[in-house]
């Protein structure tokens, strides 16, 4: 048993620290692609030689969904395919052989099976991480992609992603500092993360932020790992879609879910000032698998701290959210196809 996961609360264990103790592992083999054995094993620590290309020019990626308990008691995975697919476009931009979305698909539905136990009941839930490093064993292949490498996908129950549950949290504003480079902004790649590091650190240190919002030059685009939007009674608003920023599967289905309540929706740049004069009246709220829908009640810029309206929740925002959260849990039909049943 890994981390104790059994013995342990996921609501007060810091997010992602518990693990599953199965995982689904695939090789990848120079000539020969991916070879999954087509069940879980245990989870083991992996063994790597110290010229890992992994870990030297940072050839990984990786995936973030959940699997949740449902409201009649069986299990399933939110959007999976969609994930899936992501995945392979990392893989694709890492310049390494991609895996079939059906094989990422595969392993993660055996992964989730595997550790089905492991599932906290709402609002927690099976957090899955799908991840690919390159193995080839080579320090001086800094201009070559990796022809090997491990396919695995792991585990970890979770309870809420930003301590203390549903709370307006402080974003703080970075102009100058970019996220990660422009071409690699929609890859989930650890590099970017890293990259994102300084600027959170200095954010939560000098101006109590809970997260950084990265609005390079004034394009208000997305925070370290949450995609922005801003709403109103009529109308939802996030920046359009190009390389530069991860294209979130929330994101998505915030969009649909608010088109189909009878939001306008805006898909456009969002400039700076636009977002300084919208917070006088008007809601925001980050979106991603981990954050589920929060809520910005204080946005910190330039030395000014600004309070989103009254500071509190708003009711388009959790209104959305729990448009979002009754269809993870199996509370509402399911028109888009989004949940995948699973054993368990
Ligand atoms: C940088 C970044 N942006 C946005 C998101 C939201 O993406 P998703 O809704 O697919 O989780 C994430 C989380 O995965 C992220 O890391």
């Amino acid at each position: 048993m890994s981390a104790g996961a059994a013995e342990q609360d996921p609501f007060s264990a810091p997010f992602g620290s518990l693990f599953g103790d199965r995982m689904t592992l695939a090789t990848l083999e120079p000539g020969s692609g991916y070879r999954y054995p087509g069940h879980a094993v245990a989870l083991e620590n992996l063994s790597l030689h110290p010229g890992t290309h992994a870990l030297h020019y940072a050839s990984a990626c990786f995936e973030g969904l959940k699997a949740h308990r449902q409201a009649d008691g069986s299990l399933a995975i939110f959007r999976v395919d969609d994930h899936a697919e992501r995945m392979v476009q990392s893989v694709q931009r890492l310049s390494m052989v991609p895996p079939t979305a059906e094989l990422v698909r595969t392993m993660i539905v055996d992964a989730v099976e595997a550790n089905a136990s492991f599932t906290p009941d709402p609002p927690g839930s099976l957090y899955i991480r799908p991840t690919l490093i390159g193995t080839l064993v080579n320090i001086g292949a800094a201009a070559a992609p990796s022809d090997s490498g491990f396919l695995y996908v792991i585990t970890s129950p979770v309870g809420d992603y930003f301590a203390g549950g549903i709370r307006p949290l402080t974003i703080h504003i970075e102009t100058e500092i970019p996220r990660t480079t422009p071409q690699f902004g929609m890859v989930k790649s650890g590099a970017n993360y890293v990259m994102a590091l300084g600027p959170t650190l200095d954010a939560k240190r000098d101006h109590a932020a809970d997260q950084v919002l990265f609005a390079t030059g004034g394009d208000v685009t997305e925070t370290g790992a949450s995609n922005f939007f801003l709403v109103d009674d009529d109308r939802l608003i996030t920046r359009n879609l190009d390389e530069s920023f991860l294209h979130g599967v929330t994101r998505a289905s915030v969009l649909t879910l608010a088109a189909d309540l009878g939001y306008e929706i805006e898909e456009r740049s969002v400039p700076l000032d636009e977002l300084e004069a919208w917070v006088d009246h008007g809601e925001a709220f980050l979106s991603g698998t981990a954050a589920v829908l929060a809520p910005v009640g204080t946005i910190t810029i330039a030395g000014d701290r600004l309070q989103v309206r009254d500071g509190q929740p708003g009711a388009n925002t959790l209104r959305l959210r729990e448009a979002l959260t009754d269809i993870q849990l199996g509370r509402a039909d399911d028109p888009h196809g989004w949940r995948t049943p699973v054993e368990g």
